[in-house]
């Protein structure tokens, strides 16, 4: 009998009805994975990371920030980020890889736009506290800055996604209103955002809250196809979200190789459900995301190395011991 672990552990394939056949998985290890570590990675490094990412089949790939570099100083490098991975011919990531940068107001829009960017995020907060905390605003202020940035993005032929965070949770204030998120998810595509990605800040939501909240997005008018899930793996309900999200009609998935990252701002955050661990779990429904998983490991292991402590993924966990026997 043949050893299907032998050579590379592979996930065992088996379809289940009512599923995609392929999803969209958006990898956020450059932005997100990399905004709160304490070493500071070197933007040739960075550039790297995002070579090697494309190279292992990442096609939907957020680069980096146009935020104040006050507050997050480990993105400080985003004009030269992109000088190397979006205008210099000799070293841009291929035209068919879509890249995004989140810009907060018109100045970090000004400055996306000068470095050739071609598609934007926008962030607000559904909750009171974490847009203060992390935008030094409130939610209505940080929908007013959105504003120009939609608009000025949409004005330059830019698709803009926009970011839905403690979506579910708050450290501050607790579990978060449905309809509190759906006003914001209606006010920003009133504003022209072509797609909302809900955030799980802290990794507190369970499968039930996920279809509460899709659901109660799709009463209010916003489809699944304009959906994607960002969770955050804290309290280890990131797949289990992914499993109900899919059961849900949803096609895009943010995760970040290794499970890196969590906004500084977001008190009790953790890593972002890992890249390796979502695409283990979709290749074994027999979801295609065009990712090759080993690849994918071996690029979070280098870049582990960078950052200077171990991938939190229990897949890149286990490939890595499984190669040592
Ligand atoms: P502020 O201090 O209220 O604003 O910050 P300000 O207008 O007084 O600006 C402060 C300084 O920043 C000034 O410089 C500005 O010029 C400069 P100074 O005069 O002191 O020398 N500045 C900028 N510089 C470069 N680019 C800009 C820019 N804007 C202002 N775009 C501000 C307000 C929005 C700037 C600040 O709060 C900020 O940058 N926040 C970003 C926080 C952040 O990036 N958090 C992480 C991303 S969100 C996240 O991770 C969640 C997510 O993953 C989804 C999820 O998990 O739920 C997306
Ligand atoms: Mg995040």
């Amino acid at each position: 009998m043949s050893n299907v672990w032998s050579p590379q552990p592979i996930p065992h394939t088996d379809p289940r009805g009512g599923l995609p056949s392929r999803v969209r998985v958006y990898e956020v290890g450059p932005r997100d994975g990399l905004q709160a570590e304490a070493a500071t990675v070197p933007v040739e490094i960075k550039a790297e990371f995002c070579r090697r990412l494309v190279a292992a089949g990442v096609t939907d790939l957020e680069l980096t920030s146009f935020v104040s570099p006050k507050w997050v100083p480990q993105l400080a490098d985003a004009e030269e980020l992109m000088r190397r991975v979006v205008s210099d011919p000799a070293t841009a990531l291929p035209e068919s890889v879509r890249t995004v940068v989140l810009a907060p107001n018109q100045r970090g829009l000004d400055r996306a736009l000068a470095c050739g960017a071609t598609e934007i995020a926008v962030f607000v907060s559904a909750t009171e506290t974490f847009a203060q905390r992390n935008l030094n605003t409130t939610i209505a202020g940080a929908l007013r800055s959105a504003e120009p940035v939609i608009a000025g993005a949409r004005a330059a032929g830019l698709p803009v996604r926009a970011y839905i965070s403690m979506a579910f949770g708050d450290p501050w204030e607790g579990p978060v209103r449905l309809d509190a998120v759906v006003a914001v998810a209606e006010r920003l595509r009133e504003l022209g955002c072509a797609s909302l990605s809900i955030g799980d800040t802290i990794g507190v939501a369970t499968p039930g809250h996920v279809h509460a909240l899709i659901d109660a997005l799709s009463t209010a008018g916003v489809p699944t196809s304009a959906l994607a899930m960002h969770f955050h793996d804290t309290y280890g309900q990131a797949l289990t979200n992914v499993y109900a999200a899919l059961t849900a009609d949803i096609i895009e998935f943010d995760s970040a190789a290794g499970g890196l990252g969590r906004c500084p701002y977001a008190k009790g955050a953790t890593g972002n459900l890992a890249t390796e661990d979502l695409v283990w779990m979709l290749h074994g429904l027999g979801i295609a995301t065009g990712i090759d998983l080993h690849a994918l490991a071996s690029t979070s292991r280098w870049i582990a190395d960078h950052v200077g402590h171990p991938c939190p993924s229990r897949v890149v966990t286990a490939l890595a011991a499984a190669g040592r026997d």
